[in-house]
């Protein structure tokens, strides 16, 4: 049973956002279809899921399916759709129960009718929920969340007709999909891949980078756990010197107050 100091468990991170990454080759590895990976790729959510909640993280976001994952072939996409169908309603009981609340980012009206509708449905009969968070990024990608942004506040400042003197992040920030969110702490990516894939990234402007070899379907409790472990050793400097950090006990500046 792995425990943290009260002073480690002040340091978790509030936000872990997470790039659920190699299922394709964890199947293929096994001479399996790739919707295999997928299939427990799934699977391995709740573990996943549970271990932040255990651990008082209280928002988890996961990259599910990017607007790049469009251009995958239609029987991969329709079987990941199926997937999040099966997910989204064997799961609600327990969020009811649990009191998660349900959020998606991404433009849901590019995924099949059946998928939208049980993502809205859910996302509605928990936004009540208040003891725990989980975000799914679904048909995502941040360019596209960002040119959305843009234009929403050109729109206002248009219908306004006055053009403020500037311009300050927080103001823009609530234009983005992720308005209700804090911005990640950290953000972990599977398989071994050092990129981002156009995932959140403005939002990630000050995130810890956690990147494990092991396949999703392979990323278990004890690996989660590792990668809270490798944060709380990080300093975060936000910009500052080693020294302004460790003399205040608070850092001077937050990650929401970029
Ligand atoms: C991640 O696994 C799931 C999605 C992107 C939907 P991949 O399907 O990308 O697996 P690899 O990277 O091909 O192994
Ligand atoms: C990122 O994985 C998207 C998700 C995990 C949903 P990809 O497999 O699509 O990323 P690339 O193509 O390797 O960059
Ligand atoms: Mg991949």
């Amino acid at each position: 049973m792995t425990t943290f100091s009260e002073q480690d468990r002040e340091k978790l991170p509030k936000h872990v956002a997470i790039i659920m990454d190699g299922n394709g080759r964890w199947a293929r590895s096994r001479g399996k279809p790739r919707i295999f990976g997928h299939r427990n790729g799934v699977k391995n959510v709740r573990s996943v899921v549970n271990a932040a909640r255990e651990f008082n993280v209280p928002f988890v976001t996961l990259y599910a399916f990017s607007t790049e994952n469009q251009h995958r072939p239609e029987d991969e996409k329709s079987g990941l759709m199926r997937l999040l169908e099966e997910f989204l309603k064997r799961e609600l009981a327990s969020m009811l129960k649990d009191g998660i609340r349900l959020r998606a980012i991404g433009d849901l009206s590019g995924l099949p009718k059946f998928a939208q509708k049980v993502v809205e449905e859910s996302i509605e009969k928990t936004k009540h929920n208040k003891n725990w968070n989980l975000t799914l990024a679904l048909n995502y990608g941040s360019r596209q969340e960002v040119l959305n942004g843009i234009h929403a506040y050109a729109n206002k400042i248009l219908k306004s007709g006055k053009m403020p003197e500037n311009l300050d992040w927080p103001t823009f920030a609530n234009h983005l999909e992720t308005k209700d969110i804090p911005d990640p702490d950290l953000i972990i990516r599977t398989s071994g891949e050092f990129r981002l894939s156009n995932f959140l990234l403005l939002q990630a402007a000050y995130a810890e980078i956690f990147v494990s070899p092991l396949h999703w379907p392979d990323f278990n409790r004890e690996a989660f756990i590792e990668a809270l472990k490798n944060y709380i050793q990080r300093e975060r400097r936000f910009g500052q010197t080693s020294d302004q950090i460790s003399h205040s006990a608070q850092p001077l500046i937050s990650n929401n107050q970029l």
